[in-house]
């Protein structure tokens, strides 16, 4: 059976667009596939920031770690094994100060483990999470996609640079924008991810 990996970060609940067009076109894919859908909120699961324990235990293998060190890395290879297993990820997040939530920040230094999903190689590093297809959902305040805002996008470049760099290609993004030009204005924008996420998953 495929999988499908959801992934969101935003703390605002019901109120999160991010975190309810991603759920809703997780939920669609996995309907349409029959797969199983794993949940990872990562509110609920609070990660710490990465520390010199977690930088220590991550640079040497399992059977040399301390006990301190096999603590701070389980979670993280719990959050990997999610990804790995996964054909399908969906990740929500909120344009937050022309980024990305800090909690889906450190989801990535989490999953982002030399030896288990990239490697070193001598022509240069190598993704290991390869074959999956990443929906990124973004929801903003302004309007990012395109025009004069599109410069100060960090959240898109960014993640696709990071998933790529994993060994995941194939992105799509879908974008909730210009939610705080009026209610009007926000109307439109989630009447278009709704439109938007309605056509990826006829096509999926
Ligand atoms: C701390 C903070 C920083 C934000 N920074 C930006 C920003 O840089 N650009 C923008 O367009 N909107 C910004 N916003 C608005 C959010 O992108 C918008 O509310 C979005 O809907 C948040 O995603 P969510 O609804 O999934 O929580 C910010 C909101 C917060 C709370």
């Amino acid at each position: 059976m495929s999988s499908i990996l959801l992934v969101t970060s935003s703390p605002r609940g019901s109120e999160s667009l991010s975190n309810a067009i991603a759920t809703e076109l997780a939920e669609k894919f996995a309907a349409s596939a029959g797969a199983k859908l794993v949940r990872r909120d990562l509110v609920e699961t609070q990660l710490d920031h990465v520390d010199g324990t977690f930088t220590a235990a991550i640079r040497k293998p399992a059977d040399d770690r301390t006990a301190e060190e096999s603590q701070a890395v389980a979670l993280s290879d719990k959050l990997v094994e999610e990804l790995m297993a996964a054909d399908t990820i969906v990740i929500g997040t909120g344009l937050i100060n022309f980024n990305i939530y800090s909690s889906l920040k450190s989801w990535i230094d989490h999953v982002a483990r030399a030896g288990l999903t990239f490697t070193y190689t001598e022509n240069g590093p190598v993704g290991l999470a390869k074959g999956k297809k990443a929906y990124l959902v973004l929801a903003a305040g302004g309007i990012y996609s395109s025009g004069p805002g599109a410069p100060m996008n960090h959240a898109e470049p960014y993640l696709k640079t990071v998933l790529g760099f994993l060994g995941i290609e194939l992105v799509e993004t879908v974008y909730v924008e210009g939610v705080a030009y009026g209610p009007e204005a926000a109307e439109k924008a989630v009447a278009a991810a709704h439109a938007k996420v309605a056509e990826l998953a006829l096509a999926a």
